[in-house]
């Protein structure tokens, strides 16, 4: 039976976050499970002496200080943090107004940043922690359809590749996970979100990308409960890695296509980049 922890997880009302919930609590730990209406925790994962269900719009910086105030309070430490709350805004660039691309950062980029920003004092004092940071296959490479939702988990990435060589001396661990197709609401009205500018150029291929994105909602063929139970495996070991790629679907991405193209472009251009002194 592996030691008691605090896991602290945000979006954990439903998908990839109420999974990770119902893993962790399965499990033994103590869950301070955040959501934007923390009815709708209690609603998905039930009641538990292990569980706080908590409110966190992870935008708003004053709900995440006082969501990491209680979960200290009530369990006394944070050991694992997931930030798994966000969402896609798909579309075509040129179809996507300004204001849901700055939305998009504020919500998969800086509330990430937020929430992240208020738990580290404590995990620094404990000398301890892991962060789990959900990105998506969509943080390695961009597709037809997804740069918003690309820039703004590269973003997160980025942050974390520096974040885990910041917190390692504090024996701070950093995962970034890169999830392929889930099954979740993700591509559901009720969660993602499409471009409001109508270009008529990009009519055919817009409609086109819409319908495959539908088409998916609900099939996707990756299971959250294994997404969790992943990341439980994840959290016990001494040294995490600094990403963990998840499902089938997204190892082949980054095997066959993200790294065999970074390293050709590199190979092919190897002597004009080199001469640049
Ligand atoms: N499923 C996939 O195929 C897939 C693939 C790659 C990456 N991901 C990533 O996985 C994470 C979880 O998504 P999911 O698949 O579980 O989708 P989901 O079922 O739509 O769940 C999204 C969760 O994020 C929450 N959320 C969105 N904006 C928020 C905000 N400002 N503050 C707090 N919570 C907020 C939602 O809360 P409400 O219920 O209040 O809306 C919900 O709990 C996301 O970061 C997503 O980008 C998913």
């Amino acid at each position: 039976m592996p030691e008691q922890k605090t896991w602290f997880i945000t979006g954990a009302n439903r998908g990839l976050g109420a999974a990770i919930a119902t893993a962790a609590l399965n499990a033994g730990h103590r869950v301070a499970a955040t959501a934007r209406n923390p009815e709708t925790v209690t609603a998905a994962l039930g009641d538990s002496p292990n569980l706080l269900a908590l409110p966190l719009d992870i935008t708003d910086d004053a709900q995440a200080d006082a969501a990491v105030a209680a979960a200290v309070d009530r369990f006394g430490s944070i050991d694992v943090l997931v930030n798994n709350a966000g969402y896609g805004q798909l579309g075509v660039f040129e179809e996507t107004s300004m204001s849901l691309i700055r939305k998009q950062f504020d919500t998969n980029t800086f509330g990430t940043m937020n929430i992240t920003r208020a738990a580290l004092p404590t995990m620094r004092a404990q000398g301890a922690g892991h962060i789990f940071t959900i990105t998506s296959i969509s943080g390695t490479v961009g597709v037809v359809g997804s740069g918003t939702y690309s820039a703004s988990k590269f973003a997160v990435e980025g942050w974390m590749e520096s974040l885990a060589l910041e917190l390692a001396p504090f024996g701070i661990s950093a995962t970034i996970v890169e999830p392929g197709y889930f099954k979740t609401d993700f591509l559901d009205t009720s969660s993602v979100a499409y471009g409001d500018i109508v270009v008529d150029a990009y009519a055919e291929e817009s409609a086109q990308f819409r319908r495959s994105q539908d088409e998916m909602n609900h099939q996707q063929v990756g299971d959250p409960a294994k997404l969790a139970a992943a990341l439980l495996t994840l959290a016990e070991i001494d040294t995490p890695p600094l990403r963990f790629t998840a499902g089938a679907d997204a190892v082949h991405v980054v095997g066959e296509i993200v790294l065999p193209k970074r390293q050709s472009d590199l190979d092919t251009w190897r002597d004009l980049s080199s001469s640049l002194a």
